[in-house]
């Protein structure tokens, strides 16, 4: 009897400890903001209670490309205006304050990454990588770039990537190019960083940036953003525009994202006239409200999961094999 009573008392202290370890880190990280691994979220919220600025935001993401860059090779430029659009995101929503600033953009102030095929009429160049198209000028912003611009997002500089998306070489190793070098991956630096938009996923993986674009043909962003252990988005052909961004294949190019995928997909899905064909057909299927709606943690509550145990085709070092 003693013997249970001793034990009934053990097990309330214990339930009592437990319950202080799972509502301890609630009270202690509660005021705490990290810009490191945040979300855009989070990083919403610290703009909204005056805790962040958009300077402050891009400010770390450029001392830490200057630290970690040499190293990871997943920026080939920074763009000499982001902190002038810092600071204009930064006087828009201080115009707004008294409550509406929360009615800005999802992407209003937040810092992107644009893979280096991806065109920008500005101070930066577009190039894929190749020296061939160093210095080219071109005529307009890509139509994923006018969207992200219209938002308030602040273009923090090119991505790095396997050249020409890797439509170079199919032997050029995944994540190099003539301009940056060879992308690392920033968990394991011997281990492939995949492409090709390598840059996209190693900035993201590294804290180089909030988020970043990629595109792609044939897994260029969902093999990358496996590799480096974060978030990808490769959306349907056409739900993103494809003006301005170097081509491969009209059937198969697509722009899609890493990181807080969501919220960038939304910014950057819908009709595009420069892209008029496959834009209009795919834009009859995007949800009213967008995909943000869909963010929720029992979002695959009674889904069915399907697994492909049978790939489409086999890889490319097996048939070389079966010829020999
Ligand atoms: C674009 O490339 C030219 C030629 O290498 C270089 O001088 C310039 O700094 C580049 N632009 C940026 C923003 O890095």
């Amino acid at each position: 009897m003693l013997r249970d009573q001793h034990l009934v008392q053990v097990h309330v202290l214990l339930n009592f400890l437990l319950i202080l370890i799972v509502i301890a880190p609630t009270f202690g990280g509660h005021h705490e903001f990290r810009i490191k691994e945040a979300t855009i979220s989070e990083i919403r919220n610290a703009f909204q209670h005056e805790k962040l600025t958009s300077r402050q935001l891009v400010k770390f993401y450029l001392h830490e490309i200057s630290k970690l860059n040499p190293l990871l090779r997943g920026v080939i430029e920074v763009n000499p205006d982001a902190l002038r659009q810092a600071d204009k995101a930064d006087r828009e929503r201080k115009s707004m304050r008294g409550g509406c600033s929360s009615e800005l953009h999802h992407l209003h102030g937040i810092p992107i990454l644009l893979k280096d095929n991806i065109a920008t009429k500005d101070k930066m160049n577009t190039t894929a990588g190749s020296l061939a198209l160093l210095r080219s000028i071109v005529p307009r912003d890509a139509g994923v770039v006018k969207k992200l611009r219209k938002a308030g997002a602040i273009i923090l500089g090119k991505a790095s990537l396997s050249e020409w998306a890797h439509f170079r070489s199919f032997a050029a190793p995944g994540g190099w190019n003539a301009r940056a070098g060879q992308g690392k991956n920033p968990y394991v630096l011997s281990a492939y960083p995949c492409g090709s938009s390598s840059g996209s996923a190693i900035s993201v993986a590294a804290n180089l940036a909030t988020v970043t674009l990629g595109t792609e043909t044939d897994g260029s962003i969902f093999c990358p953003s496996s590799s480096n252990s974060v978030v990808g988005i490769k959306p349907t052909v056409g739900l993103t525009s494809r003006s301005g961004v170097i081509p491969v294949s009209p059937r198969q190019d697509t722009v899609g994202t890493v990181a807080d995928a969501v919220y960038v997909l939304d910014t950057i899905v819908g009709f595009d006239k420069r892209d008029g064909v496959a834009t209009r057909v795919a834009s009859k299927f995007i949800p009213k409200g967008g995909y943000l709606q869909f963010l929720k943690p029992d979002g695959l509550k009674g889904k069915r999961l399907g697994i492909l145990r049978h790939p489409f085709f086999k890889p490319r070092s097996n048939s070389i094999a079966t010829l020999r």
